[in-house]
């Protein structure tokens, strides 16, 4: 069975844990840099990206997790995961912060808002759907949410969204602009969103696949889930503020 580690400094980690659970597959939670060698693929999780940031400092874990991304081992970031890995972050507070790299992608780190502004959004995921089946669209629920600005030709988007008008993007108002929220570069797999807090574990699956096309072990047919789920189009409140 597919080992899966799961960045657990800080944030979504658990529910990560909970959705390869879902899928048949076991999630361990990484916060030693020695751990990354038990795993062939990992997550990074939804957090606040500067303490996640900071607590892999402290932790020592850049290197390894520099060197794991460059081996080719299939790395997938949701919210603070997708800023840690791109290459190039604007709208950081002063100072910034530390990025593992390897996305070639410009990430702007809170997008959709710096404050309680987390939302739901239907989006179109035809690369998803082509390969895990079920509906065209996905739930995609953001909070307080990155977006990517540019990225290189190497980079596939895998889903865009309307880009919110608050004034954080200097803009041409004439023509709707489009930012990116999902892509994926080789073994890097990267989302503006949350698929962890949803039942719809097509985005795990995916990667899951990407796991063994790098040469993972085969995994046991995973059981697809039925996907029955509303998108509400409407600010929620209900959620933790994951970054
Ligand atoms: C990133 O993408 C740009 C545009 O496609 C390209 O010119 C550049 O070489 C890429 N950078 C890296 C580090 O691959």
């Amino acid at each position: 069975m597919a080992i899966v580690g799961v960045l657990a400094l800080q944030g979504s980690f658990n529910e990560h844990i909970a959705a390869l659970r879902r899928l048949g597959v076991k999630g361990v939670e990484i916060r030693k840099p020695e751990q990354l060698r038990n795993v062939t693929s990992l997550i990074i999780p939804g957090g606040e990206s500067t303490t996640m940031a900071k607590l892999a400092e402290s932790y020592n874990l850049f290197p390894a997790l520099r060197e794991f991304v460059k081996m080719g081992r299939p790395v997938w970031g949701t919210c603070a995961g997708l800023i840690l890995l791109s290459n190039n972050a604007v709208g950081q507070k002063s100072g910034g912060q530390g990025l593992i790299g390897g996305l070639n992608c410009t990430v702007h780190r809170n997008l959709f808002g710096s404050q309680l502004q987390s939302f739901e959004a239907e989006l179109l995921v035809p690369e998803i759907a082509s390969s895990e089946g079920g509906p065209e669209t996905f739930c995609g629920v953001f909070i307080r949410a990155p977006a990517i600005l540019e990225v290189g030709k190497e980079v596939q988007v895998l889903a865009d969204y309307p880009a919110p008008s608050n004034g954080l993007l200097e803009e041409n108002v004439e023509e709707e602009r489009r930012v990116i929220v999902a892509v994926r570069q080789g073994n890097i797999l990267a989302t503006a969103f949350h698929p962890e807090l949803t039942a719809d574990t097509r985005w795990h699956s995916y990667f899951l696949k990407m796991a063994d096309d790098t040469g993972e072990e085969a995994l046991s047919s995973p059981v697809a889930i039925p996907v029955d789920i509303s998108c509400v189009q409407q600010p929620r409140n209900d959620l933790p503020i994951y970054r």
